[in-house]
């Protein structure tokens, strides 16, 4: 489906999010590989021309999983690792995706996921510190404001933490409001990007219409069921799932874009920026030291963090009721560690 020569990746369908503009290519490990997510996550990165190498580990079902995808006729080499073989399945791994952890079921919140996968993401999180603590790790498994300071927590406490390395996905919250501005605007959503600013549940998403050519002319009713849209498109799927989980599908294409825009960052493309939930000074002042802004990949991951810019009355409101949230979520991963 997707060509191997890095000119005709360019033109195929999928060139949205694998691009490929350099020679270097990655190792990348998916921890939760046998999940919703992991499955379609695992496919996509195996069709990634900047991708290696795959390990895929999962604490049940990854290696039949590796031995499927591995069948793909893409370059890179694919190996499943059982339960017992996590530090295996990390050795000489330069990218981590997680997409370990339970999903929600209609009613619940994601905070709700918090006492079940804390502790999976913390485990992983101690397993990279010690078999790879150079690698780059991106938290996808809920809640994602409170697992990345976990994911953080952890590597500190180990004597390991680079700031630099640790991302929470927020991609699909990036895709979803392209995708919803390009209906209501009557648009093509290559045309729609919009910056997501914040975390990622309810109301710590924060869209930044007024920055968009097509979102800044939005305004009443429209304006507010569309910033409801984007705030709450996860309940809308887990609703529509009926108890079989959330979003796996479009999270997978979202997880493999971002991978894509890192490995694309450590390759040296330059000019390379999305947001990414990240250790930031933006609001440190305000005792926030995660947050989600655009952010500039490079060479050793972060490479900068850009502020948030000019906002409209509806976004400072929007963040006004994003900001003590987002802290408490922040400070209960904090508390976690610690
Ligand atoms: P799932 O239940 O289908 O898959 C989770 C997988 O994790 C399972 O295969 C399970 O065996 C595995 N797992 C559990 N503990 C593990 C461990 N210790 N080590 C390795 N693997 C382990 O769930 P899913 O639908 O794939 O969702 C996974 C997570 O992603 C959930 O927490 C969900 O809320 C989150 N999510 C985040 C976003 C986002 O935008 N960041 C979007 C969708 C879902
Ligand atoms: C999403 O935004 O779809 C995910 O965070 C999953 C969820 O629980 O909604």
């Amino acid at each position: 489906m997707f060509s191997r020569s890095v000119a005709r990746v360019w033109a195929a369908p999928s060139s949205r999010f694998f691009s490929a503009s350099a020679a270097h290519r990655t190792k990348v490990a998916v921890l939760g590989a046998g999940g919703g997510i992991g499955q379609p996550l695992s496919l996509l990165l195996k069709s990634d021309p900047l991708v290696t190498s795959l390990s895929l580990y999962d604490i049940r079902g990854a290696p039949g999983v590796a031995a499927d995808v591995s069948h793909v006729d893409t370059g890179s080499e694919v190996n499943g690792y059982a339960a017992d073989q996590l530090d295996q399945a990390l050795e000489g791994v330069k990218v981590v995706v997680i997409p370990a952890g339970v999903p929600r079921k209609p009613g619940m919140t994601r905070d709700d996921l918090f006492n079940t996968n804390a502790s999976i993401v913390r485990d992983l999180a101690s397993a990279v510190a010690r078999v790879a603590p150079d690698a780059h790790i991106l938290v996808i498994s809920n809640p994602v404001n409170s697992t990345v300071p976990i994911v953080a927590g952890t590597l500190e406490k180990a004597g390991v933490f680079n700031p630099r390395h640790v991302f929470g996905v927020t991609t699909l919250d990036v895709v979803r409001a392209a995708r919803f501005l390009a209906a209501v605007a009557g648009a093509s959503p290559n045309d729609t990007a919009v910056t997501v600013v914040g975390g990622h549940s309810g109301p710590t998403i924060v869209p930044l219409l007024s920055q968009s050519s097509h979102g800044k002319g939005i305004t009443g009713e429209a304006y507010d069921k569309l910033v409801h849209r984007i705030q709450f498109g996860g309940d809308e799927v887990v609703k529509a799932k009926d108890g079989a989980g959330s979003a796996t599908l479009s999270m997978a294409y979202a997880g493999a874009k971002f991978t894509n825009a890192l490995l694309r960052g450590l390759n040296g493309e330059k000019g390379v920026i999305t947001p990414t939930f990240v250790k930031s000074p933006l609001f440190e002042d305000q005792g926030i030291d995660f947050f989600s802004s655009n952010v500039e990949l490079g060479l050793d991951g972060v490479k900068k963090i850009h502020p948030i810019g000019q906002l409209s009355a509806a976004e400072e409101g929007l963040l006004a009721a994003c900001l003590p949230e987002l802290k408490k979520n922040i400070e209960k991963g904090k508390a976690f560690v610690a």
